[in-house]
């Protein structure tokens, strides 16, 4: 399908997903908590998709990789090998007048400056001002902020029992690499791969679902030998790319950002993030870094513990080397819909002469109306297909649709939906992005033929009800 040019605004979005059940404040009725969402009933599919869809082409179809699933809570030390206690901060600033807090990074980009590095901290230049009352000079120092949420274990609140929310779900993995070597029977080059919840207080959480304080990471640690590193780097850069085709983010609408050597952490040898062009600019998805052997080098020396790998054909020990692409789920579910969204002119009722990219604020031509779509890729969409009888009070035409329901639903997500004017029907799932939509109306009872509409062209085809599951199978593909 041809890309369209309108970008979405965020707002227009953001609405589409509130009324059809995307994404909602988290805790709304309470005037929500910043930086918290809750998905609905068609945002906890569309995350499945990118999960499973994910699992699959990282697990299921390799036999170099295994998975886990580690505890959000892990023991303090974790946090300290990993260098997060010490260093996981934002440079933050106070305004002293109307009390506000913000990123000095963010403030100086958003005022065209730089954030200057002072000593081991940094220094705010003289002309930003507070965003929010516009107090010149009236900022603190920037000081270091700590992103990891606190908590503590068990009834005491003391230091012994204090703990954290993971901030990502990598070290989970390091920390028990010994473990998964040594019950999967793998041989380097292989790769440990996690899916799950990650916590950050941002100081700043912002762009509708895009930087949140919950958000949930899909991980990759592929171990390698050392000098590997920029063989590997490079095929799952390659990888993750063809990943992204797959999901309906093609790469044209996808940017390559390599890291410059001094950009680099000390112990990271290259780093490329894919990063996606959102109506409030080209943003991160994922990072895909080659770490070299840093996060289990520290796990040994802080926990005593041999993280070494006995490879059985050089018959040498190492520590190896890994290459982690890590990657947002909700992130790139917020790629996929900005992707997806869109607003055309067509013909009014639901003949389809002409489809009309829509222009903004501007009213369709005579005989055309209004409708937006998520143009999802199949696979991520959340219901695969909608089933209609024609008309709710013939209940011949009832039966038949709910059996053609029954027996589709077995193989995807489907929605059976009986009431209102047919037109209205398929409009509610062109706006969830369903890509087809069976119909069952009177021809039906004669000849057992149903129409197979495709969302995108809004054409409908005559089939027999019989080999309905084999087109809408290659359909897909
Ligand atoms: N283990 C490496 C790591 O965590 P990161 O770049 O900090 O690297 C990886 O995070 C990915 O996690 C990002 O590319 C992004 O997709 C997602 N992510 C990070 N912080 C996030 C936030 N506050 N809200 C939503 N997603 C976030």
């Amino acid at each position: 399908m041809k890309r369209k040019t309108n970008k979405v605004t965020l707002d227009a979005l953001a609405s589409l997903c509130k009324r059809r059940g995307f994404i909602f404040q988290s805790s709304e009725i309470y005037e929500g908590i910043n930086g918290f969402w809750d998905y609905g009933p068609m945002g906890c599919e569309l995350k499945r998709n990118i999960r499973e869809s994910w699992w699959k082409s990282t697990v299921l179809l390799r036999e170099d990789v295994v998975g886990l699933d580690s505890s959000i809570i892990m023991h303090p030390k974790v946090w300290e090998a990993s260098g997060h206690t010490s260093s996981f901060a934002d440079p933050m600033v106070d305004c002293r007048v109307c009390k506000r807090r913000f990123r000095a990074d963010q403030l100086c980009e958003e005022q065209g400056q730089k954030l200057a590095r002072d000593g081991n901290g940094f220094r705010l230049p003289d002309a930003v001002r507070c965003p929010h009352c516009g107090e010149n000079g009236r900022l603190t120092d920037p000081r270091a902020f700590n992103l990891m949420f606190k908590t503590f274990v068990g009834p005491v609140e003391e230091d012994a029992t204090l703990s954290y929310l993971r901030p990502e779900t990598a070290q989970g993995i390091f920390v028990q690499f010994q473990n998964v070597l040594s019950v999967s029977r793998r041989k380097v080059p292989f790769g440990i791969a996690q899916i799950g919840k990650a916590f950050r207080n941002e100081i700043n959480p912002r762009n509708y679902t895009f930087r949140s304080r919950e958000f949930e990471q899909m991980e990759l640690e592929f171990f390698i030998k050392p000098g590997a590193d920029e063989e590997w780097h490079t095929y799952w850069v390659a990888e993750r790319m063809k990943w992204y085709r797959k999901i309906g983010l093609p790469e044209e609408s996808l940017t390559r950002y390599v890291y410059g050597k001094d950009e680099l952490a000390h112990y990271a040898s290259a780093c490329v993030d894919i990063m996606y062009d959102f109506p409030f600019g080209v943003q991160e998805l994922e990072g895909i870094a080659a770490r070299g052997n840093f996060d289990l080098s520290r796990h040994q020396e802080f926990s005593g513990k041999s993280m070494e790998y006995f490879d059985p054909d050089t018959r040498e020990h190492f520590i190896p080397n890994v290459v982690e692409p890590s990657a947002g789920v909700d992130r790139i579910a917020l790629a996929i819909l900005c992707e997806a969204y869109r607003e055309e002119w067509v013909p009014a009722g639901d003949t389809v002469s002409e489809i009309l990219e829509a222009e903004p604020g501007k009213q369709p031509p005579a005989g055309f109306e209004l409708r937006t779509v998520l143009g999802f890729a199949p696979c991520v969409a959340p219901i695969k297909v909608a089933v209609f009888p024609l008309l709710k009070n013939k209940p011949e035409l009832v039966a038949k649709a709910r059996a053609i329901f029954e027996t589709l639903r077995e193989r995807w997500p489907c929605f059976y939906d009986q009431g209102g004017a047919i037109g209205r029907r398929y409009r509610r799932q062109d706006e969830i992005g369903t890509p087809f939509g069976v119909t069952v109306d009177f021809q039906t009872i004669e000849d057992g033929t149903v129409t197979l509409r495709d969302r995108d062209t809004m054409k409908q085809q005559r089939l027999p009800a019989a080999g309905l599951a084999a087109a809408i199978e290659q359909a897909m593909k």
